[in-house]
Parts: structure tokens; sequence; C-alpha cells
């Protein structure tokens, strides 16, 4: 069996985009988590927060993970950003294959993601600020369960591609 690919990282740190590209690449069917929940909860993830609060929302990204966890055939998983916060959720991260951090600065984050509308955690007043604080928090997680971390940055997609499919086959 295949292992699977996660795709972890910050808010707009490219995971979206980065599993459609590799979908193609290794012709494997890819999954976004936010998207699986909000065609589930038939809500954007915007009216998830605001309806049914946060803790709603991460528990359905843990219902979420452990069916994906058992599903043995080969896929590419897009996490939400906040995903690998609770110590369950990167276990299951870690039975569904390889976990793959993409990480940003800081700065990168806020120029892909300044006027965005759809990320409730960065509707405030200083979404810059708030980027910076986040990613603190949430650092230690990520590379806590991360078997590759790549420094996105700089790179161009083919790159962070190249660098994914040199893992899967390692
Ligand atoms: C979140 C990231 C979002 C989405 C929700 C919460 C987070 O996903 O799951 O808004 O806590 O970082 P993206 O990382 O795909 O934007």
């Amino acid at each position: 069996m295949k292992k699977s690919v996660c795709l972890i990282g910050f808010m707009g740190s490219g995971k979206t985009t980065i599993g459609v590209k590799l979908s193609y690449r290794l012709k494997t069917p890819v999954d976004d988590t936010d998207k699986l929940i909000e065609r589930k909860e038939k809500m954007s993830i915007s009216d998830i927060f605001a309806i049914k609060g946060e803790p709603y929302f991460r528990n359905a990204e843990t219902e979420l993970l452990k069916q994906l966890a058992e599903d043995s055939h080969q896929h590419i998983l897009s996490m939400g950003g906040g995903t690998p916060l609770k110590p369950e959720n990167r276990l299951l991260m870690k039975q569904c294959g390889l976990v793959v951090y993409l990480r940003a600065k800081p700065e990168t984050v806020y120029q892909r993601i300044k006027g965005d509308t759809k990320r409730p955690l960065l509707q405030c007043e200083n979404p810059r600020q708030r980027i910076e604080q986040l990613m603190q928090e949430r650092e230690e997680a990520y590379r806590d369960c991360a078997d590759l971390i790549i420094d996105v940055d700089d790179l161009s997609i083919n790159e962070i591609m190249d660098t994914i499919c040199n893992a899967l086959d390692a």
C-alpha cells in the first residue's frame, strides 16, 4: 500500500494549492479537510465558527481524521491550519501517512492572505500580529508531527513537489 500524504502548516502556506498539483502529479485523489467539513455541515467554515463555535469545528476535524486514518487508499490530504494542535489529531495524521509541514514565514502568509475574509481567526484588527502570535504558539505542534519540513517561502511549486516525491520514494 502506498502512503498517503498529509499536508500541514499555517493558513496560507500553500497546502491546498500543493495538494491539488500533487494529486495530478501522483494521479492520486486529493481531499481538503475544510472542504469535507463544509460539505458535511452544509455550511462555510466562517458560518461554522460563527454559529456552532470553534470547539464544534475542532471536534468535526477529529471525527473526520478518524475516518481518514481508517481509509487504506492513498490520498493527498490538505489539513486545516489548526488540525495538528490536538495531540490526538497528530497521532491520527501519522496513521494516514507521510506528514509534510509546509513552513512559511509570517510575512509570506500575510502577503498571501491579507484581504481574505474566509479565515475567521484572522478577522481582527491586526492580522499581521495575530499571524506571528499564532505561528509561535503552533510551531512546536507542527514540528512534533512532521516527517518532513519544507521552508516554502523561496521555493516554486515544482520544487516543493519534488521534495515531497523524493521523500515518498525514499
Ligand atoms: C484554521 C485554518 C483554516 C480553517 C479554519 C481554522 C486554523 O484552514 O481550518 O479557518 O486554525 O489555522 P486553512 O489552513 O486551510 O486556511
